[in-house]
């Protein structure tokens, strides 16, 4: 397995040291290549993202993503210059975010029930395209425009995605989330193709739900949700709202994914570069490591995926929820559960 390795910021290194140490315990196959890519080498160098460097990342299976950002970066320069050039770049069209409540974890509901819901987001259109200009600047009379872009071919080949892991899921239902009493442009298509696709997925049911009251209901009733599928946007906003309700974003972990398997997928923690805890050796890694199984199940690893999953699964059920969290003691236990 040939690994890309971009470590980045803050507690990128951190988490993704030991993300690696429980990858190489089930799969001794391993080699990796680290990129320096982050805050760091832009202060440094003023580069992002070398098209020499894109173009030897094509040359790996996967990549691993820790987390990218510093607070002395203006906002926007490292996301729209390397994170989301990335994922365009290689045409991550899937931005998989699975939210599960495992056993032993604390939910901030009351009765949150069983969670496990798997959030299949669009990756490389909507308002994310930069499809935008602002005339006037520093006026009163100022005007920014962000369109959301939406093609019949991106919106088709997600919406299908979703409808395949439907399909081999026990529950068997997809819930589309969108804003189509507004966004009636954009939603007629999504409805539209979600309709069309369906119609080959007989077994699947499908529930649509406005992304206003889908947020609600992630807190009321998260449970009635299986596979949901929707734009990036919405996407980017509803997954964190699964995340707080599964645990908190130090166990959400994502695969940006090019289905066609064309260029190499990659893994990452939902969460940042959490400046605030970097160096401390208390980031949470379980994130990186569950984004190590998305990983290897991508890869057709099922077995060595399996095994990473239940090793969370299994340390999960027994911390102490009072615990405190070492970083490099969560990596040993996994990769000694995972590899044993
Ligand atoms: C995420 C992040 C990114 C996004 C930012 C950092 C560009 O919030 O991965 O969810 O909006 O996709
Ligand atoms: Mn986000």
């Amino acid at each position: 397995m040939r690994l890309a390795v971009i470590a980045g910021d803050g507690i990128g290194p951190e988490v993704v040291a030991e993300g690696l140490k429980v990858l190489r315990s089930v799969a001794p196959d391993l080699e990796t290549t680290d990129y320096d890519l982050g805050a760091t080498r832009w202060q440094r160098t003023g580069e992002l993202l070398p098209d020499t460097v894109l173009d030897e990342l094509r040359g790996h299976d996967a990549i691993l993503l820790g987390a990218i950002g510093d607070p002395g970066v203006p906002p926007g320069i490292l996301e729209r210059g390397l994170l989301l050039r990335l994922r365009f770049e290689l045409d991550h069209h899937v931005n998989l975010r699975p939210a599960k409540l495992y056993d032993g974890v604390r939910s901030p509901l009351a009765e949150p029930g069983e969670i496990d819901m798997l959030c299949v987001r669009e990756g490389t259109e909507g308002p994310y395209v930069g499809n935008g200009g602002v005339l006037r600047r520093d006026t009163p009379h100022e005007v920014a425009t962000e369109v959301s872009l939406n093609t019949a071919f991106g919106v088709e080949r997600v919406v299908r995605y979703a409808f395949e892991r439907a399909t081999a899921r026990p529950r068997r239902h997809l819930t589309l989330i969108h804003k189509t009493n507004v966004l009636t442009h954009a939603g007629s298509l999504w409805s539209r193709t979600v309709e069309e696709v369906g119609a080959e997925f007989p077994e699947v049911t499908v529930t649509y739900q406005h992304v206003d009251a889908a947020s609600m209901f992630f807190i009321t009733d998260p449970g009635r949700y299986d596979v949901i599928v929707t734009d990036n946007l919405f996407g980017d906003i509803v997954t964190d709202v699964a995340a707080a309700v599964t645990g908190g974003i130090g166990l959400a972990a994502s695969g940006n994914l090019d289905v066609s398997g064309t260029n190499p997928s990659m893994f990452e923690p939902v969460h940042g570069s959490a400046p605030d805890i970097a160096g401390q050796g208390v980031a949470d890694p379980t994130a990186t490591v569950l984004s190590v199984a998305l990983l290897l199940d991508h890869l057709g690893r099922t077995d060595q995926a399996r095994k990473v999953g239940a090793a969370v699964a299994f340390d999960l059920s027994t911390r102490d929820p009072r615990g405190r969290v070492r970083t490099t003691e969560v990596g040993d236990r996994l990769a000694a559960l995972a590899g044993g």
